[in-house]
């Protein structure tokens, strides 16, 4: 078995890989970003459209992205080279390396937000959401922080680093969640709240809703850019796929619906609206724990979980990166991490002044006109757009193509075969869903993407 000296890595333990990736999936977009679209999304029917969305179309592709890593054990350009030799559909694999380090930029300047949220009472009480981003010498230096704590872990290696750390972090992280959903659902009101999250009302959902539920699925399960198939990279053969990867999806849907338990009951509770966009998680929550018996406590718990999941999140960006450069370029990982954690740092300055510091990064309706993308038009948001929605979208579409048609579905059953009974009308239908409805679904939502842009 090959270990953590010889010249690439692979998980230790089965368990190690599904909180390596489970860390993955859970993170900003769990608890940040899913409790603000859900509650502009109209809350439980938001949440059914999103649960069909992750079982029928990135349940299907995630077992496609690990099956394709596993493989030839390669990183995202290098996995498509093994099948194709020098081909156009490289360049897809270049996609996922792109993505991954603008994902990673804008990421770790809201990650570093959440650290700061830790200590704010320390670092700058009493100063606004507003002002507390709009101190570039503050958010830089959160960002610095984050992104040193991403490099240390990376710079690890698969074994002694990322998964070392997942096995830690991720039960953190849930029994720090915990203790809030109970402070959160025995306040008095709370049970509007979780009305709210579970009774789905479709009489707002139009096309949009489907979009933005397409998209959140895919964020949340980092799927789209290669991680899922960087990770299925060091899953040796005889790890069953199916469901170890069945595993990550429920971990990470759950967490996304456990931060609806957290945060509905309470806002309702306390009489705020859900539907306060990204801010919500920053505005709302601070002055919700402000009237909690015990708040100060509770809100120093909350950002620190948020913390958590946003570096084991971060860990698995940087790697796709870092990985692309080891296999491909035979750079040593120490060497990968640094240049690339740099890069990284240097390009996420822009996204870390985008919100108040500098002028034109902040409000780009010059370019974007009076509605922005979607409604964002700081440098922040524009990023998320294009590499967070746009190019995850456009990365499945291909690569879920590229598996089914061009390396070929039966292929990737086989690889799925090992260390999993794969076989008769579950493959066939897995099949199915990959070759037909997997692009369809998604070139439908690109397609209505540009239309709403236009
Ligand atoms: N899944 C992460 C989250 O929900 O916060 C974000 C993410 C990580 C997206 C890794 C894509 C990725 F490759």
């Amino acid at each position: 078995m090959a270990t953590e000296s010889s010249k690439r890595g692979i998980w230790n333990t089965r368990i190690g890989f599904i909180f390596a990736a489970a860390g993955s999936a859970v993170g900003l977009g769990n608890i940040w970003r899913f409790p603000y679209v859900a509650g502009e999304g109209g809350g439980g029917a938001f949440l059914i459209i999103y649960l069909i969305c992750i079982a029928f179309i990135c349940v299907p592709y995630l077992f496609a992205e690990l099956s394709l890593g596993r493989h030839h054990q390669r990183n995202p350009v290098g996995a498509i080279k093994a099948i194709t030799g020098p081909s156009g559909w490289l360049a897809v694999g270049g996609l996922c390396i792109v993505a991954g380090l603008m994902i990673l930029s804008y990421y770790s300047v809201v990650a570093g937000w959440a650290i700061g949220y830790v200590a704010k009472d320390v670092i700058a009480p009493n100063t606004p959401f507003e002002e507390f981003i709009a101190s570039p010498g503050l958010v830089i230096t959160l960002l610095a922080i984050f992104m040193g704590l991403t490099l240390y872990i990376v710079a690890g290696g698969v074994q002694q680093g990322i998964e070392r750390w997942a096995k830690i972090l991720m039960p953190l992280l849930f029994v720090l969640m915990l203790f809030v959903i109970l402070r959160s659902v025995t306040l008095e009101g709370a049970s509007e709240g979780i009305a709210f999250f579970l009774k789905p009302d479709f009489s707002e959902v139009g096309f949009e809703t489907i979009m933005v539920a397409l998209g959140q699925a895919f964020f949340s399960l980092s799927l789209g850019m290669g991680a899922m198939i960087t990770y299925g990279s060091y899953l040796p053969k005889r790890e069953n796929i199916l469901s170890s990867g069945g595993y990550v999806a429920v971990f990470d849907t759950s967490i996304a619906i456990l931060a609806g338990f957290m945060i509905f009951p309470a806002i309702f509770a306390l009489g705020f609206s859900p539907d306060e966009g990204p801010a919500l998680v920053f505005v709302i929550l601070p002055e919700v724990f402000a009237q909690m018996y015990l708040g100060g406590l509770i809100g120093v718990i909350f950002f620190l979980l948020l913390s958590v999941g946003a570096l084991t999140s971060s860990i698995s960006l940087l790697e796709v990166v870092v990985s692309y450069f080891i296999d491909e370029k035979k750079w040593s990982r120490k060497k990968s991490v640094y240049t690339i954690g740099i890069i990284a740092f240097i390009l996420a300055i822009p996204t870390a002044l985008s919100q108040g510091a500098v002028g034109f990064l902040s409000d780009m309706s010059y370019i974007f006109g009076d509605d922005g993308l979607f409604g964002q038009n700081d440098f922040l948001g524009v990023l998320d757009f294009f590499f967070g929605s746009l190019f995850l979208a456009f990365g499945a579409f291909f690569i879920s193509i590229f598996v089914g048609w061009v390396w070929g579905a039966h292929y990737a059953a086989e690889e799925i075969q090992q260390g999993s009974t794969f076989s008769g009308n579950l493959m066939k239908f897995w099949i199915f869903m990959l070759r037909y409805i997997c692009p369809i679904f998604i070139i439908v939502v690109i397609i209505g993407m540009f239309l709403d842009i236009i």
